[in-house]
């Protein structure tokens, strides 16, 4: 099962309505999900161009209805304050933007703010197929940074694992924190318990130590550290969250 057949799966089987989608690139995610609001973010993302692409394909319109904003996800929490108000609470988030351990987290305790407390966030290259993949940068990598890079694929998750790590030790105690070995680590994040925003502001301490550990570091113990789940487990995670949505 991949990203796309866990967030259609959600959006199906229960009344959500808002998505937001941080980094969608040509959209093959974003244009493809069925919800009633949908909501884009990047800065690189030419959605008129692609828009048209998708009429063509699929012989009917792209919804017109969907916000579009070209624009680094940092810009659009600080500045779109009155967009994400206006949506109520997100749904479901799926965040693929920049694959840095810093901007990765900054998404989603940004989007937590907003989330709805039976929704979900999916992030994605939460497991680097190879030390590669691994890479951590501060932006994508640049060509001198890939040259030095032995086994380099193409394939860049960056440090996004280190997210995982991190929301797991900062905000256990109210989230659900796993990563579906399937894709390149599909994370998952949810709320067991109301999100308690007031504690989101970033420890700087914790983040620190985390930013130490090593591509060798995680590959000692990826089960444990990630809280690794075959993609299987993908099917109790869309049962967990529209039981939870069906709740009171
Ligand atoms: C891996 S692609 C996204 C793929 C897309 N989600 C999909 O499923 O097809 C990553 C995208 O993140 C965008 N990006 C880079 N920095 C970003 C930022 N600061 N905020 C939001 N998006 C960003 C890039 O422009 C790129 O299009």
């Amino acid at each position: 099962m991949s990203r796309l057949a866990l967030i259609q799966d959600i959006f199906k089987k229960t009344d959500f309505k808002s998505y937001l989608e941080i980094g969608c690139f040509k959209g093959k995610t974003f244009f493809v999900v069925d919800a009633e609001n949908k909501v884009a973010v990047d800065p690189g993302f030419h959605y008129k161009f692609y828009i048209n692409k998708v009429k063509w394909a699929f012989k009917k319109p792209a919804n017109l209805k969907n916000q579009y904003f070209k624009e680094e996800s940092d810009t659009f929490f600080l500045k779109r304050k009155d967009v994400l108000e206006k949506l109520g609470t997100l749904d479901v988030v799926f965040v693929d933007g920049l694959h840095t351990y810093g901007a990765s987290l900054k998404d989603v305790l940004n989007s937590l703010k907003y989330l709805n407390n039976k929704g979900i966030i999916v992030m994605h290259d939460c497991y680097p197929p190879h030390e590669a993949a691994a890479l951590p940068t501060k932006f994508f990598p640049t060509a001198e940074e890939i040259a030095n890079v032995p086994g380099w694929t193409g394939d860049w998750c960056g440090d996004v694992w280190k997210s995982i790590i991190y929301l797991q030790r900062a905000h256990g105690d109210f989230l659900d924190i796993c990563v579906i070995d399937t894709e390149t680590g599909l994370g998952i994040v949810k709320p067991k318990s109301d999100i308690k925003v007031e504690e989101l502001k970033l420890d700087e301490k914790l983040y620190a130590e985390i930013d130490k550990l090593t591509y060798q570091d995680l590959m000692k113990d990826p089960k444990t550290l990630l809280n690794m789940k075959d993609s299987e487990y993908i099917k109790t995670i869309v049962e967990e969250v529209v039981n939870r949505a069906k709740s009171n």
